[in-house]
């Protein structure tokens, strides 16, 4: 079975849909923030901090890819993996990739002010909202399928990705 992998903006819902997909259907899940958590010994927001953007997409790269050879059949992965050309070019290969697309606001109003997030606290709401238009094409580029998640709950997203990945098998 091909790895279901969901992308998108912070705020998206990516690790709560995967937990919600993981659940409901008996499946295992992972996700590269808590992988780089446990491997770094330190949140992935600290890590992110300590090392600097570069560095965390090298190393959020690696950790997808070894996911994605593990066949771990539903991988969340951080808003920003997708700023890497390495990890582009990884998820263009993949048959499942899920973008939640969320609006920029409903995103925001989960993000803001979140100290688990650097971005969230470091950038402005502008420049925040500056990524998430550069990010959008990448999303765009590298899913299969789009899901509009804005306001759906994770049970309703769980079973439309279940059912449009299935369809696709
Ligand atoms: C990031 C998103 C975070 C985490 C890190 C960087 C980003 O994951 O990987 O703080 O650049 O958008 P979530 O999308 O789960 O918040």
């Amino acid at each position: 079975m091909m790895s279901i992998v969901l992308i998108g903006f912070m705020g998206a819902g990516k690790t709560t849909v995967a937990q919600t997909l993981a659940k409901t259907y008996s499946l295992d899940f992972a996700d590269t923030d808590l992988q780089l958590g446990r491997q770094f010994a330190q949140p992935a927001g600290d890590l992110l901090r300590r090392v600097g953007e570069d560095q965390f997409r090298e190393y959020e790269y690696q950790v997808m890819q070894q996911m994605l050879a593990d066949a771990t059949p539903i991988i969340a992965t951080g808003g920003g993996i997708i700023e890497s050309p390495a990890s582009r070019v990884l998820l263009q290969q993949e048959k499942k990739v899920i973008w939640l697309n969320v609006d920029y606001q409903t995103c925001w109003s989960r993000i803001a002010g979140d100290q688990t997030r650097p971005l969230a606290t470091k950038l402005s709401s502008s420049e925040l909202q500056e990524r998430f238009k550069v990010r959008q094409k990448y999303y765009r580029q590298v899913a299969d399928l789009e899901i509009s998640a804005t306001k759906k709950s994770p049970q309703q997203l769980a079973q439309e990705i279940w059912r449009l990945t299935n369809i696709r098998d």
